[in-house]
C-alpha cells in the first residue's frame, strides 16, 4: 500500500511531511522531478508532458493514488489528466481544492451553490505558470461570490528555494509581497499556492503583518487525504515501501531535502 506525491522538485516534501505525520503508517513514495523545475516558467503543454511522465512513474512504483503536490502541474495538467489520462483503476488528485474548502469554510464535497464568505480580499502566491492559468480564481468561483482576488507571480522564488539560497528567497518573498500591498494595500487572507511556499511561511507571515491569516496547503491536503483513504480505503494501492525518487542529483537532492525536512532523507535515482 502506497500513496505517490509528486512535485517538480523539493516543495512536495511540504506535503509529504504533513501527510507522514497525520497518517503514520501509510508508505509514501515522492516524486521530485528536479532535473526540470521549476515549472512555474513552463508552458501548459510541456507542464503536461513532464506531469504525466512523472505521475506514470509513480503508478510503476505501485501507487494507485497520486496526489499532485504541486500548484502548477495541478493548474496546468490536472484536468485535462483526469479527463483523457488517468488509467481504469487509478486515482489522480491536486492540491487546490482542500485548500478552497478551508478557506470558503466549506466540508469536503460540499457542492452547494456559491455563497458569500467572511473573507473579501484574497492575496494569492504563486508561480507564473499558476497565476497565468487562472486555475485558483475558477475554482473559487464555484465556492464563493464577492471574493476579491489579487495575484502576484513569485517569480524567481521556486529557484532559489531548489538551490538552498534563503537570503535570496526571503529578499524575494519581501518584494512580492511588497508588490501585491501596492495592488491590495490590506488583505484579509493570502494563500500560498505553491508547496515550495511553505519553506519561506515566516517570510510571508512577517512581511504581510501578523493581521493577515495565511493559508497554507500542507496541513489541508494531508486531513482531505485522510478522509479520503476512510472514504475510499481501496485507493490505497499495492506498493508495500516508501522511497524518494528524483529524476535530479540524488545526493544533492538528499542534502537539500534533509535540511528542508531536519530528518535524513535519501534520494534514489527514478
Ligand atoms: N511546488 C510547485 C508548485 O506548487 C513549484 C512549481 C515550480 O516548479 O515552479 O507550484
Amino acid at each position: 500500500m502506497a500513496v505517490g506525491i509528486f512535485d517538480s522538485g523539493l516543495g512536495g516534501l511540504t506535503v509529504l511531511d504533513a501527510v507522514h505525520k497525520r497518517l503514520p503508517d501509510l508508505p509514501l513514495v515522492y516524486m521530485g522531478d528536479s532535473a526540470h523545475a521549476p515549472y512555474g516558467v513552463r508552458d501548459a503543454d510541456d507542464i503536461y508532458a513532464l506531469t504525466t511522465k512523472a505521475t506514470e512513474r509513480l503508478f510503476e512504483a505501485g501507487c494507485d493514488l497520486v496526489i499532485l503536490a504541486c500548484n502548477t502541474a495541478s493548474a496546468a495538467a490536472l484536468r485535462k489528466m483526469q479527463d483523457s489520462w488517468v488509467p481504469e483503476g487509478k486515482r489522480v488528485l491536486g492540491v487546490f481544492v482542500p485548500l478552497i474548502e478551508a478557506l470558503t469554510e466549506r466540508q469536503w464535497g460540499d457542492n452547494s451553490p456559491p455563497r458569500e464568505v467572511a473573507t473579501k480580499h484574497v492575496a494569492l502566491f504563486a508561480t507564473p505558470a499558476t497565476v497565468r492559468s487562472r486555475a485558483f480564481q475558477r475554482e473559487l468561483a464555484f465556492r464563493a461570490i464577492g471574493v476579491d482576488v489579487e495575484a502576484q507571480a513569485c517569480g524567481g522564488v521556486v529557484d532559489a528555494i531548489e538551490d538552498a539560497d534563503m537570503i535570496l528567497a526571503e529578499a524575494l518573498v519581501r518584494s512580492h509581497v511588497d508588490a501585491l500591498k501596492r495592488k491590495m494595500p490590506e488583505p484579509d487572507a493570502a494563500i500560498l499556492g505553491c508547496t515550495h511556499y511553505p519553506l519561506m511561511a515566516e517570510t510571508f507571515q512577517d512581511a504581510l503583518g501578523p493581521e493577515v491569516k495565511v493559508f497554507s496547503q500542507a496541513s489541508l491536503v494531508a486531513e482531505s487525504l485522510a478522509d479520503y483513504l476512510d472514504r475510499r480505503p481501496e485507493m490505497v494501492g499495492p506498493g508495500q515501501k516508501s522511497a524518494f525518487l528524483t529524476t535530479g542529483d540524488p545526493q544533492r537532492v538528499s542534502d537539500r531535502a534533509t535540511q528542508f525536512l531536519r530528518r535524513q532523507i535519501t534520494f534514489e535515482a527514478a
